[in-house]
């Protein structure tokens, strides 16, 4: 069994006081929620604050971004071993990276080798663009995208990543995929790429996450699917209430209430 994870995504959205807030209100319920693995990922800002409020609970933290280098002249730039002074977790990859910041697959690849080598868990974000989608290439692109991303790893390295499959026309747009669809790119494309390059035991191992527009109402339709292991969220985690039902939602779906 497939432990889920329901991973909050704040984006660039808050201050250090906004964050504790926004803690402070989701906290009491998320920890009753302990089958479902919840990662909270806000802003490098309110990573310390919110750190601090996690402290002595199980509920993780994640980054949203960070260098692959371990230091060095990189003005701007977190590194794996600054994130790793907060946080167990961090996002790579996600397509607004991808989309603003010239993030790659290549770029990806050495993020998911230097989080492995920070004791990180990367959340690795795959995913078509509309275009793809239109033009057939969507299973193509996302097993090119986790192919690469996993080019240096292990099998055992590989089990213990997680994989956001977050189409990229689906990202604060309110449009989804059928959580069928979602399921049988999760199935045929994600676990199909790395039973192929590591083994059926590791393809069953990996979680993968669902993305984009994850809301209450749809998030149980999502998690019914058997290759749909939790969600990465994002609008829906800034509001306490939205994510907690959520989380709750996985927690029902896979039985770990
Ligand atoms: P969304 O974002 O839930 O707002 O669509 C998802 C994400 O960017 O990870």
């Amino acid at each position: 069994m497939r432990t889920p994870v329901v991973a909050g995504n704040w984006k660039m959205h808050g201050t250090v006081e906004e964050a504790r807030h926004r803690v402070w209100d989701m906290l009491q319920p998320l920890q009753e929620l302990s089958g479902v693995e919840r990662v909270i990922c806000p802003p490098f800002t309110a990573l310390l604050a919110v750190a601090n409020m996690l402290m002595g609970t199980d509920i993780r933290l994640g980054a949203q971004n960070m260098h692959w280098a371990t230091e060095g002249a990189f003005t701007g730039e977190i590194s794996p071993r600054m994130v790793a002074e907060f946080a167990q977790y961090v996002i790579v990859g996600h397509s607004e990276r991808r989309k603003f910041f010239g993030e790659t697959d290549e770029t990806v690849r050495k993020k998911v080798r230097a989080a492995l080598d920070h004791d990180l868990t990367p959340i690795i974000c795959v995913g078509e663009t509309i275009g793809e989608r239109e033009t057939g290439l969507t299973d193509r692109v996302v097993h090119q995208q986790v192919l690469t991303a996993l080019a240096d790893c292990s099998p055992e390295e590989a089990s213990r990543v997680i994989i956001a499959y977050e189409p990229v026309w689906a990202i604060g747009t309110g449009l989804t995929p059928t959580p069928e669809e979602a399921n049988r790119v999760h199935r045929e494309v994600i676990r199909a790429t790395l039973a192929a390059r590591f083994g059926e035991a590791t393809a069953r191992q990996v979680r993968v996450l669902y993305g984009g527009s994850v809301k209450p109402h749809n998030a149980p339709g999502f998690f019914a699917q058997p290759d749909i292991d939790g969600a990465l969220v994002g609008g829906a985690s800034l509001d306490p209430q939205a994510f907690v039902a959520i989380v709750r939602a996985a927690a029902e779906a896979k039985g770990t209430k």
